[in-house]
């Protein structure tokens, strides 16, 4: 990790988000891990070598007007942010004919809304800096609307669109806003589910990293995914929806 000196992922206590800040540290970045469980974090604080290495910070993304004032005690406590990862996500499951908003609130908030709380105070930080990177962690699920999960397809796309605005805006401030689109990765949230080319979370957390270290704007974890949604996106909706694609 030569890049960045300190980081800060949100939503850290499972998944490929601790599987990022354990990477991470172990390249000797200083790390800030974010998400509800406290108990997870302090575990994994303790398995990366302790506060030295990994800061714990205890914050539910949906409480949007704590994401600055947070934002900016993980500055001080770090000394500066290089990378900001969001990485919280929800999925929910959903049945073939279940309509329930309130699941699909969760969503936006989660995965589209606790974003922008975040990248908003983290970006303007960054344009200030003329420096630094944001990383989402979106997924191929906002290439298309899949029948099985609307709200899940329409957080991730929408928040595809708003990294893609983001990289427009910082670009010429010399911040990186990098996109991260995986396929199925084995975690607690895909438990249960028959889906195809599954990947560890340490895999996933490698190729999100590798993406975050190069500045590059979107890319696919893994690689495999980039021809095979370039396809899927070209299916007409005609065909595309008589599948389970
Ligand atoms: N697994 C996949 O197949 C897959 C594929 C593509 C993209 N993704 C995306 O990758 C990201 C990580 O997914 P994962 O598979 O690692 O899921 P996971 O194991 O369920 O972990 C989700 C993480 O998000 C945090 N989170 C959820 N709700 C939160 C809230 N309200 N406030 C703060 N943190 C919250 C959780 O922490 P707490 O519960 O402790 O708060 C946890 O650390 C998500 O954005 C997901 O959409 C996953």
């Amino acid at each position: 990790m030569g890049t960045f000196k300190t980081a800060a992922v949100i939503g850290a206590s499972v998944g490929i988000g601790a599987e990022m800040v354990r990477q991470l540290a172990a390249g000797g970045v200083r790390v800030a891990a974010v998400a509800r469980r406290l108990p997870e974090l302090e575990a994994l604080q303790a398995a990366c070598g302790g506060p030295e290495r990994v800061s714990v910070y205890s914050h539910d993304v949906r409480r949007f007007e704590e994401a600055p004032s947070l934002f900016d005690r993980i500055c001080a406590d770090l000394g500066g942010v290089d990378c900001l990862i969001y990485n919280a996500g929800v999925m929910p499951r959903v049945e073939e004919s279940e309509y329930n908003f309130g699941k699909d609130r969760e969503m936006i908030e989660v995965n589209l809304l606790g974003a922008m709380a975040w990248f908003n105070p983290a970006g303007a930080y960054m344009e200030a800096r003329r420096a630094g990177t944001l990383v989402g962690i979106s997924s191929v699920a906002g290439d298309r609307g899949r029948r099985g999960n609307p709200a899940y397809h329409t957080s991730k796309a929408a928040l595809t669109t708003y990294l893609e605005s983001l990289r427009n805006r910082l670009d010429r401030y010399g911040v990186h806003v990098v996109t991260v689109k995986p396929g199925p990765v084995a975690t607690a949230m895909t438990e249960g589910l028959k889906l195809p080319l599954m990947i560890p979370a340490e895999e996933a957390a490698r190729g999100a990293l590798a993406l975050a270290e190069a500045g590059t704007g979107v890319g696919y974890v893994p690689r495999t995914w980039s021809p095979i949604m370039l396809t899927i996106q070209h299916v007409p909706s005609v065909i595309f929806r008589r599948t389970n694609i």
